[in-house]
């Protein structure tokens, strides 16, 4: 894996995507689009960088971009591999790894997700505040030595959570907090896990991101991830998700999505030199 990484990273520095840059965005289902807000960009198939996933679901682009937002560099990957694919819960490992290693300085993760919250219906962006895991996997099974014993507290780092509060009201957008549950998927939750999940204190449903902050912590970037509420989770106002369903509602949420990252791109510090 180390040295996969390793040369990933140089022949996309080679194409020009080395940095240091300000964040590192993963786009989630029909959510591509972020990287039309770059200037300038450069973008790669998925499939010219070794080790980088092999499109998979519909509705994910498989590129990875480089641009800027308002004169700070970005690295946007557009699609992202998933845990439900192989049975594998580090499946993004390597796309992080090689994203820090680009000198990406922190990360924003964004994903589709049912909502159980009365007051975020489809349309919706949330801000998540914290994460229960309930896949029974985690991508740092097997590491071998002490670094595997990542502190999940405050995981969302709380200064990047802030700082899209802020880019959300400077936008005008209303933007709320919750907690996500990760689901494996790739089949939907039932109504009773759905129920369940709510009684454990999640606000959200969803089968991604949760190993990303994960391994991202375990990479010491700083994390923070963004939901596009595509549907009423499984039973709740009668919500009865499908595929279909999701990546139109993603589609239609995209520019709120877009105007939030903007925002909150332009107005982080500059990247160390
Ligand atoms: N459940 C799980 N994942 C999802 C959902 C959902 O309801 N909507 C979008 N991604």
């Amino acid at each position: 894996m180390a040295e996969t990484a390793a040369q990933a990273a140089g022949i996309l520095r080679e194409m020009g995507l080395g940095g240091p840059h300000a964040c590192a965005i993963v786009t989630g289902t029909g959510l591509g689009r972020v990287a039309e807000l770059l200037e300038a960009p450069i973008a790669l198939s998925f499939g010219e960088i070794p080790g980088f996933p092999r499109p998979g679901v519909t509705g994910h682009g498989g590129r990875l971009h480089r641009g800027r937002i308002a004169g700070h560099s970005v690295l946007v990957m557009e699609g992202r591999a998933h845990a439900y694919e192989r049975g594998e819960a580090a499946a993004m490992r390597l796309p992080l790894t090689v994203l820090r290693t680009l000198g990406a300085e922190r990360l924003l993760l964004t994903n589709a997700s049912g909502s159980l919250m009365p007051e975020a219906g489809p349309g919706s962006l949330v801000l998540l505040a914290d994460h229960i895991n309930l896949s029974g996997m985690n991508p740092l099974i097997g590491e071998d030595d002490d670094a595997r014993f990542v502190p999940m507290n405050a995981a969302y780092d709380p200064d990047l959570r802030a700082r899209l509060a802020r880019a959300a009201a400077a936008r005008g957008l209303t933007l709320r907090e919750g907690v996500y549950a990760w689901f494996s998927g790739p089949s939907f939750e039932t109504p009773a896990e759905v129920r369940m999940a709510g009684r454990l204190g999640a606000d959200l449903v969803g089968m991604s991101t949760v190993p990303e902050v994960i391994l991202a912590r375990f990479l010491g970037l700083p994390v923070a991830a963004v939901s596009v509420v595509t549907n009423w989770a499984a039973g709740i106002a009668g919500g009865a998700p499908h595929h279909a369903e999701t990546k139109a509602a993603a589609r239609a949420a995209a520019d709120d999505l877009a105007g939030l990252i903007r925002a909150f791109v332009a107005d982080l510090p500059e990247t160390a030199p």
